[in-house]
């Protein structure tokens, strides 16, 4: 089987192939695969039964039609979760059978109306499927795949004892996936991935927010903030317990005043990174105009496809190791245009 070629940035299918079908759903998943992705990403959250299952958070409403399900109105309910007051249906609060009988849905219909025409075909998708599906594409592609899992608010799951990280440590270390061509795990917490450290050798990426804090680090009262993180400093920190970073694309250029995008205003932080031995892998790169800097817009209407290529090229100019994106078709072909011209 090829392998990868080093050096090659790698291409992250963000939720799956989610510019085209419901996101995390085997579909999208499959999708990225057949369009180039290198890697597939599923956000993972627990069920009461201690399963992992693929969601971007534990609150179900915006991506499955639990809302519309008479059987689980009881359900709903209001609670904190990683600081923040919410109401609608938890995945904690539901068994693995009971969420298998629900439906994924489009996050963003009025954006991706195409997608949503998906509405009600798939089911949620348990780790283990996940993991059954990339081995099983990797044999027709013909290339490795990779999975790219993030624990989602693990320090909420532990407190209702649901820990996420000996869970899913045990599933991957089962099914032989220990290595960065295969296997990254990320999360925005820091003490979840310093557990993973003592758990495993699977390359761990430190994600990092544009602003705020991670959860676990303000739920202790820590001062510790993402911008500091992101620092020289901050990110040899990072280096001793992780391999890379996957920092909020504005981190490596902001935009200017007026939502631009100039590679002039590249920061430091790729140098940074590397320089403290640490790959970079920045989210998120969406093709749609409504995701874009002003200067890469291709028209008015914020669902038409704009010039992603502009975008990303300027990433890439950088020395990026990877680049999560919705689009991973599109994605794969701007990478191997920059690489061989
Ligand atoms: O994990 C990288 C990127 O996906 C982080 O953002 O919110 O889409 O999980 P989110
Ligand atoms: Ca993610």
């Amino acid at each position: 089987m090829a392998q990868r070629r080093r050096g090659t940035p790698i291409v992250i299918a963000h939720r799956g192939a989610s510019g085209y079908l419901p996101e995390h759903t085997l579909a999208a998943y499959a999708t990225a695969v057949f369009q180039g992705a290198d890697f597939i990403e599923p956000d993972l959250v627990m069920t009461r039964d201690g399963q992992l299952i693929a969601r971007h958070d534990n609150r179900l409403d915006a991506t499955t039609d639990v809302a519309r399900r008479p059987e689980f109105a009881h359900r709903r309910a209001t609670r904190e979760v990683d600081g923040q007051r919410l109401t609608g249906w938890f995945s904690e609060d539901f068994t693995l059978a009971e969420i298998r009988s629900l439906r994924a849905v489009e996050r963003l219909p009025q954006l991706r109306p195409g997608n949503a025409r998906f509405d009600g075909q798939f089911p949620v998708p348990v780790l283990e499927e996940i993991l059954a599906l990339r081995h099983a594409l990797e044999g027709v592609v013909g290339r490795p795949i990779g999975v790219y899992p993030e624990t989602k608010h693990p320090t909420h799951f532990r407190e209702r004892g649901l820990p996420m990280e000996e869970r899913l440590v045990q599933i991957l270390h089962a099914h032989g996936l220990e290595d960065s061509q295969r296997v990254y795990l990320q999360s925005f917490e820091v003490t979840g991935l310093q557990r993973l450290r003592r758990l495993t050798r699977i390359p761990l990426i430190q994600l990092l927010a544009a602003t705020g804090q991670p959860h676990d680090v303000a739920a202790t009262g820590g001062t510790l903030t993402y911008a500091q993180m992101a620092t020289s400093a901050g990110l040899h920190q990072i280096a001793r317990y992780a391999d890379g970073v996957g920092p909020d694309k504005s981190l490596l250029i902001p935009r200017d005043a007026s939502g631009r995008l100039d590679s002039g205003r590249a920061t430091a932080f790729v140098a940074d990174a590397h320089r403290a031995g640490l790959a970079v892998h920045p989210y998120t790169f969406r093709a749609e105009n409504g995701f874009l800097p002003a200067n890469h817009r291709l028209g008015d209407d914020p669902a038409a496809l704009g010039d992603l290529a502009g975008e990303l090229a300027a990433f890439l100019a950088l020395g990026i190791d990877g680049f999560f994106t919705d689009q991973p078709g599109l994605g794969a072909q701007i990478r191997d245009i920059a690489r061989d011209p």
